[in-house]
């Protein structure tokens, strides 16, 4: 058992997709956030800054005594992953990313073989998605940089005529390559997913890392017996976070309400008004006050 918090972070709003699905599938675990809102985007900077930044952003996770670290943005994945396993290794931490999960899910996912992927200019540049998707026999990959796209997402746009009007400039080579799955390579992207779907069409499987990667941190933490107590019972009580299974309204400061609060700890290096506004939209009520990282 190891009641330690996850470490999870991106550069801003995006990688909350992945929380989500961690708070989903280990609810007994606490979280703590960081967006990097100062130094958003990532995914137009060169691969040398953005790993820079991350390893910042990961050296104060650690300082916050996490028992694991998930990179939750795909930029990241793609330009530190090893410096980072180097680095966080030897202090016994693992560390987690989200693009070798939507790879495999893709895979599995296609008919066709034609496998798209969208996600921000540096990831493309990279070549990682292209690389681990064009190891597989038959698979056919059609890259497609959307920059735009995570700007949209941290002013909290995610629907109107501009972004219709982008998605489909983007997604239009990706359309032409006969695609039936399309991989989401970017974290941010799954909330625009309306607007993908719309214009890819409902025939084409939209592929998104946060489901997997939160199976992959699962695996790690039961592999290595450090479920938080509360999840390794599967004996969760959330009374404090929706008043009580009888609706009566939970003290505040009772102990099952202050295990609660204390569960979620969301940060932001930038603006921690407009992150919080945006979190508790795009993750639900666990975002409760957003500290300064
Ligand atoms: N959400 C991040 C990703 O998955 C990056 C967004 C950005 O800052 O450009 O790539």
């Amino acid at each position: 058992m190891n009641n330690a918090p996850i470490g999870i972070f991106d550069s801003g709003l995006g990688g909350l997709t992945v929380a989500r699905a961690i708070i989903d599938q280990l609810p007994g675990e606490s979280v703590v956030y960081i967006g990097d809102t100062a130094n958003s985007p990532y995914g137009t900077k060169p691969v040398e800054t953005v790993k820079h930044l991350a390893l910042n952003v990961m050296d104060k996770l650690v300082e916050h005594g996490v028992k694991i670290l998930v990179i939750a943005c795909n930029t990241a994945s793609a330009a530190v992953l090893f410096d980072a396993r180097a680095r966080y290794d030897r202090l016994g931490i693992p560390v987690l990313e989200v693009i070798s999960p939507a790879v495999h899910r893709a895979v599995s996912a296609t008919h066709n073989g034609k496998i798209g992927v969208i996600a921000t200019s540096t990831t493309i540049a990279t070549g990682t998605y292209q690389r681990a998707l064009g190891a597989y026999q038959q698979v056919e990959v059609t890259a497609q940089a959307c920059p735009a796209f995570v700007e949209f997402v941290e002013r909290g746009i995610t629907s109107g005529s501009e972004l219709l009007a982008k998605a489909r400039e983007y997604l239009e080579p990706v359309k032409a390559g006969g695609v039936d799955t399309l991989v989401l390579g970017c974290t941010h992207y799954p909330l625009l997913t309306g607007v993908i779907n719309y214009v890819m069409g409902s025939e084409v499987t939209l592929v998104s890392s946060s489901e997997e990667t939160a199976r992959d941190v699962y695996r790690t933490l039961l592999e290595n017996d450090w479920l938080n107590e509360d999840d390794a019972t599967g004996e969760i009580n959330f009374s404090a976070l929706n008043g009580g299974e009888s609706g009566a309204v939970v003290e505040s400061d009772s102990p099952v309400a202050l295990k609660q609060s204390n569960r979620y700890q969301f940060l932001a290096t930038g603006n921690t008004e407009v992150f919080t506004r945006l979190a508790r939209r795009f993750l639900g009520p666990e975002v409760g006050v957003v500290n300064q990282a």
